[in-house]
């Protein structure tokens, strides 16, 4: 008797979720898990996750709509959607397209490092909780010249065969159960930090804000990880959105993918910055910080190895879902905009970005005396570039776009699917994207880069 019901829920559901977690897995991945953590440490903790939330009320949930809406209308890729409505406005979609090109170098290499402390967890290499040993063994392995770009080629080889067998098809499938793993395995470690002597001090950290500690630059790193994380401003989530069908529920996809994304990001927070403190870590170590906690954290667990190799695998699997994401958005465009096959396109796109990717990982080596800005080494500089300057641009022009220039009318209709869908935040998303997200996002940028 429920069998029919239970058939119709059962695919409206399948879809919905398909398509939250096709676009959960583009925002979630080493913005979260490696980005999140390590920003926080070195912007003051508990300041910068004040602003990050203030940021992610008054800008993020507000763009996410704005980008998934105008994919959805045009059904385009990011420079298409934007040249379909106004010609004269491609530009600013080429330049997420190249956001996305920066960015993919230097994830790439992060990627790489993920891979590789796969197989160190499996080969038992994590058996000491020793800041020293684990910090030496991270630095030995990243400064090495050959190594990393080793896993830096694999990392790209499996974006790419991803990206060349079809975004939409396999991954979702995975995904529904993949994610769901993550979440676990990160709770789970998450219970071990936080369990551990002397954690206290790292929530501490991470969640009591000290208000003297807010300057322009916490401001700004944490505009630029509101944008990384949540995969806006470069037309990531415009090319998701142009995935949609006519009857999926917009306003809803825009408040739940934040939240997931914003939920992970805090796990990950809390599964490293309590064992930071416990073990004797420096918070504002850099890069490391994941690679080098988590480590010692699994070290205090039983089946740590094993524990620690299924964990890096599922990160890899996040970082694979961003990563298709970003290739994507550059493979749309060559094939739009140069004719071009799907096939070549993205071959040839990968092998440039890996290039692109070299000097990055290089840069924490060999080539650590180069710093092509702001005293950052060579891959804090692409990403600095990329996501507090390409980034936050490109989601002010959206809102000029959305709000002043197709306009707001338009943008509510798609949204609420001509009216059909209730959307009772309607008349404050407008006032948000017309007012409130531009002035928000210009004041912090501005703040940020005179200081
Ligand atoms: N949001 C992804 C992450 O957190 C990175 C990303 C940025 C993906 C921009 C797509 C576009 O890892």
């Amino acid at each position: 008797m429920a069998n029919l019901n239970n058939n119709t829920e059962r695919d409206q559901w399948g879809s919905k979720v398909g398509f939250i977690l096709a676009a959960a897995g583009s925002a979630v991945g080493l913005g979260n898990l490696w980005r999140f953590p390590v920003t926080a440490g070195q912007n003051g903790g508990g300041a910068f996750v004040l602003v990050y939330f203030a940021i992610l009320i008054l800008v993020g949930f507000t763009l996410m709509m704005a980008e998934l809406v105008l994919g959805r209308h045009t059904q385009l890729n990011a420079l298409g959607a934007y040249k379909k409505i106004r010609n004269n406005w491609a530009w600013v979609g080429g330049l997420g397209v190249l956001a996305g090109f920066l960015i993919l170098s230097f994830y790439s290499v992060i990627g790489g490092w993920v891979i590789n402390y796969m197989f160190k967890a499996i080969t038992g290499a994590f058996t000491t909780s020793d800041p020293e040993f684990l910090g030496g063994m991270f630095g030995a392995f990243i400064s090495n010249p050959v190594e990393p770009l080793f896993y830096h080629a694999i990392f790209m080889i499996l974006t790419l065969g991803i990206v060349i067998g079809g975004v939409k098809g396999g991954i979702e499938k995975y995904a529904k159960i993949l994610m769901p793993a993550l979440f676990v395995m990160m709770v789970l470690t998450m219970l071990r930090s936080v369990t551990l002597p002397g954690a206290m001090e790292g929530i501490k950290f991470l969640l009591v804000p000290d208000f003297s500690m807010i300057t322009g630059a916490v401001l700004l790193s944490a505009l630029g990880q509101v944008f990384f994380s949540l995969s806006l401003g470069m037309g990531a989530m415009i090319t998701y959105g142009s995935y949609l069908s006519k009857d999926a529920n917009i306003p809803q996809s825009s408040f739940i993918i934040p939240l997931v994304d914003t939920g992970i990001a805090l796990l990950a927070g809390l599964a490293i910055l309590p064992a930071v403190f416990s073990f004797g870590f420096d918070p504002a170590e850099g890069p490391g910080l994941l690679f080098v906690t988590l480590p010692a954290v699994f070290s205090q667990m039983p089946l740590g190895g094993l524990f620690g190799f299924v964990f890096f695998l599922l990160v890899l699997f996040a970082a694979l879902t961003s990563s298709i994401s970003l290739l994507e958005v550059c493979v749309a465009y060559v094939v739009d905009e140069w004719n071009m096959t799907r096939k070549k396109a993205t071959i040839g796109l990968a092998a440039v970005i890996f290039l692109l990717g070299i000097p990055s990982s290089l840069g924490i080596g060999v080539w650590s005396h180069i710093s092509p800005f702001r005293g950052l080494d060579i891959l804090d500089s692409v990403d600095f570039i990329a996501s507090n300057v390409l980034m936050p641009v490109g989601g002010f022009l959206l809102c000029i776009f959305i709000g002043w220039v197709w306009g707001l009318e338009n943008a509510i209709k798609e949204a609420t699917n001509e009216g059909t869908i209730p959307f009772k935040l309607a008349g404050f998303w407008s006032f948000m994207i017309k007012w409130v997200a531009p002035i928000a996002i210009a004041v912090v940028f501005v703040q940020g880069i005179l200081s």
